[in-house]
């Protein structure tokens, strides 16, 4: 089943870069992901970090995911395409944050073990989710080049680099800050919101394409991708 999930997604990609609004569109997407950040108060919340080299890292963190608005920004309109902010719901981060407990958000009168295990939690939700975004951004990148569109393609591999550092360094902290059996417990928990989260987000985008974009491929793809979301929806469910 992950197969035929795993080729219909790149088709997917296929399908969206061939025409420039199915494109913009999915550009805007990633564009809102990368924007989530500045948009709530419980990301990269550095002032908290018990080590300066964390700060620091954190703050690179931030100001990369910063850079990366700007490069999906400028793949937008050199496409052509209306730079459009995404409905908050709408944004990955969001969605697997609807299916994660607890919260992030740290505040003065926290003790350092609160803010630890907090930055932990943020740490283990960004490594997972960082991680989908670093995938996607592949079957993104080789859709571009097949579609000769090396220019976006240059723009996002220039993200996708600096996503293979967050994957890495987010669960090498969360084990720096925790017990070897803390931080297992902790990542299990938000892979586990993430595993979810994609498969509920990947089936509402899906048919969020159909809806609006339907006409730009032909019938027999349109049940592909029908038939597809229906599966993620169920499994998302159960997962
Ligand atoms: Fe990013
Ligand atoms: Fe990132």
């Amino acid at each position: 089943m992950a197969n035929i999930i795993d080729s219909a997604k790149g088709q997917f990609h296929h399908e969206i870069v061939s025409n420039p609004v199915t494109h913009g569109w999915v550009l805007n997407l990633y564009r809102g992901g990368e924007r989530y950040p500045q948009r709530v108060c419980d990301y990269f919340q550095s002032d908290f970090a018990p080590t300066k080299e964390l700060t620091v890292r954190l703050c690179q963190h931030a100001a990369e995911e910063d850079k990366h608005v700007h490069l999906f920004g400028k793949a937008i309109s050199d496409l052509g395409q209306p730079v459009v902010e995404i409905e908050i719901g709408d944004v990955f981060n969001e969605v697997i944050r609807s299916f994660t407990p607890g919260s992030f958000h740290i505040v003065e009168c926290d003790s350092p073990d609160v803010r630890r295990r907090k930055l932990a939690n943020f740490l283990a939700h960004a490594h997972h989710l960082e991680k989908r975004v670093e995938r996607s951004f592949a079957y993104h990148i080789d859709a571009c080049e097949r579609a000769g569109k090396s220019y976006v393609a240059e723009q996002v591999s220039r993200a996708r680099q600096d996503e293979q550092g967050h994957v890495q360094y987010t669960r090498e902290t969360v084990f720096d800050l925790m017990t070897r059996r803390e931080a297992a417990e902790i990542m299990e928990v938000h892979c586990r919101a993430e595993a979810k989260a994609n498969l509920i987000f990947s089936q509402r985008q899906v048919r969020l394409f159909l809806s609006k974009f339907s006409y730009t491929i032909p019938k027999r793809r349109q049940w592909l991708y029908r038939i597809c979301a229906t599966i993620m929806e169920t499994a998302g469910q159960y997962a």
